[in-house]
């Protein structure tokens, strides 16, 4: 175990450090939202800007978030206060931290939600290839409409949803509980290598036996009639979600890197690997959905539904969808382990509790957020918690907390770290920390003083009036 001088574990090498935050970058963002917005906002427009996204704005905030964790060596407010305190700036700065550990716990709560529907399915394709064998395909004999029920079914039943929730959300626990190498540390390193393997071989399987050039000609034709302010919001929402920004994931595991690590160099790696894992989703995805005959637009309900219809007419189906969802799984989990440590780091050390205790408390309070979530789909459908402001009017428990924090916490908690590292940080700490030099650097200067705030500001603006 690595311990560094201010008593915290630090990650055991650098290449541990990518593949935790890379972990926690690919996830359900990338496998199950990246091919349903691009399907639903038409395709390569959307993912020509993604990428633009990605590059100016995504990135330096990345790299301003872990630089902030790596300098304070500690949970997320704690690290702003630290850098802002270095500056000789006010400690109240450590509200980005606060704002960014509060927006991670309310995530965690709903996409352990998620997390569960993917359990649901594992189990369902375990079952299927139980009954047909190795080589059949999925759900022989059964109708479209069987298959495509199989989620509303789950929708209905609130005992089950919230059962498989609570399952997810106490793996979860369990490896948050045992600390950043035993951890933490140990899925990231066990389960991306096994994700990435796995990922490979069933994009190979979709290029072999689905469609491979239409998948390719609608992701990467780029028409830019398509391309609405609509559409740019949700690839910006989008690629912070994907990035796992806003919300102090990344200033969390910032804070365990190691002083020799070059953080400009590792947060291009991350943002690379995760670009290239939403786009290879997508090439997954799509050329299996339109051999198929499918619509690209399905939405939420591309992967749980129109895949899995899709995977009836495939050879080896039923063993491919379990594949697909196991690996769906190990992304998802390495996720949420980074959404739980960021409250939990903080509620360990400014409470002076053990480890174990705060994962516990953190969990509990997840839990219940997480069955109210998953009793929104069923029991507590009419029940809109934010009903009396018009913006959250007729949104239930799980779209309410999805919305308040894609469209008021990642952008606030985005907006103030780059005024923050801009304005406010002592510059000299600053180029300390970024590993940048040269034109680079004035490059990333001006990205965070002035295109990230202001596309960000635009971005808060136009979430709250859409
Ligand atoms: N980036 C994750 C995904 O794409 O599924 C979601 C996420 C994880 C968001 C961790 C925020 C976070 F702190």
């Amino acid at each position: 175990m690595a311990a560094s001088s201010v008593g915290h574990e630090n990650w055991s090498s650098r290449s541990a450090f990518i593949l935790a935050a890379v972990g926690s970058a690919v996830g359900l963002g990338n496998m199950w939202r990246f091919p349903a917005e691009a399907g639903e906002n038409g395709g390569g427009a959307f993912v020509l800007f993604y990428i633009f996204c990605v590059l100016l704005i995504g990135l330096p905030v990345l790299l301003s978030e872990v630089l902030i964790g790596r300098h304070g060596q500690a949970n997320a407010p704690e690290s702003v206060r630290r850098v802002a305190r270095d500056s000789n700036a006010s400690g109240g700065w450590g509200v980005i931290g606060s704002i960014g550990v509060f927006a991670a716990f309310l995530i965690l709560s709903f996409y352990c939600v998620v997390g569960g529907w993917v359990v649901y399915y594992i189990g369902v394709f375990a079952g299927d290839l139980f009954q047909t064998g190795l080589t059949g395909g999925a759900f022989e004999g059964r109708a479209a409409e069987d298959i495509e029920g199989l989620l509303p079914g789950l929708f209905g039943n609130g005992g089950l949803m919230a059962g498989l929730n609570l399952g997810f959300l106490a793996v979860t626990m369990f490896f948050v509980a045992r600390g950043v190498s035993s951890g933490i540390e140990w899925v990231a390193v066990y389960l991306m290598p096994l994700f990435f393997m796995l990922f490979l071989g069933i994009t190979i399987y979709g290029a072999f036996t689905g469609n491979f050039s239409e998948a390719v000609a609608y992701l990467f034709t780029f028409d830019f009639s398509k391309l609405t302010p609509e559409v740019m919001l949700a690839a910006v929402g989008q690629a912070f979600f994907s990035l796992s920004l806003g919300v102090a994931g990344m200033m969390t595991y910032g804070a365990y890197a190691n002083r020799d690590t070059n953080l400009g160099e590792t947060s291009g790696i991350i943002a690379g690997a995760d670009t290239a894992v939403a786009l290879l989703a997508g090439l997954a995805i799509f050329p299996i959905v339109f051999a198929a005959g499918l619509s690209a637009s399905a939405g939420p309900g591309l992967m749980f539904q129109s895949l899995p219809i899709a995977f009836q007419a495939m050879p080896f189906g039923s063993l491919i969808g379990l594949a697909f969802f196991i690996m769906i799984f190990f992304a998802a989990l390495t996720s949420s382990v980074s959404l739980l440590e960021a409250p939990t780091a903080w509620t360990h050390e400014r409470f002076k509790i053990t480890r174990p205790s705060a994962t516990i408390i953190v969990g509990l309070g997840a839990a219940i957020l997480g069955v109210l979530s998953a009793l929104s789909f069923n029991d507590l459908a009419e029940f809109y918690p934010l009903g009396f402001i018009p913006l959250f009017a007729e949104t239930n428990f799980f779209d309410t907390l999805d919305g308040v924090t894609a469209k008021l916490f990642m952008p606030i908690g985005a907006i103030l770290t780059c005024v923050f590292v801009g304005w406010v940080a002592d510059a000299r700490l600053i180029d300390d920390e970024n590993g940048l030099d040269g034109a680079l650097h004035l490059l990333w200067r001006v990205l965070v003083r002035f295109v990230c705030p202001t596309v960000l500001a635009v971005i808060l603006v136009m979430g709250l009036l859409a």
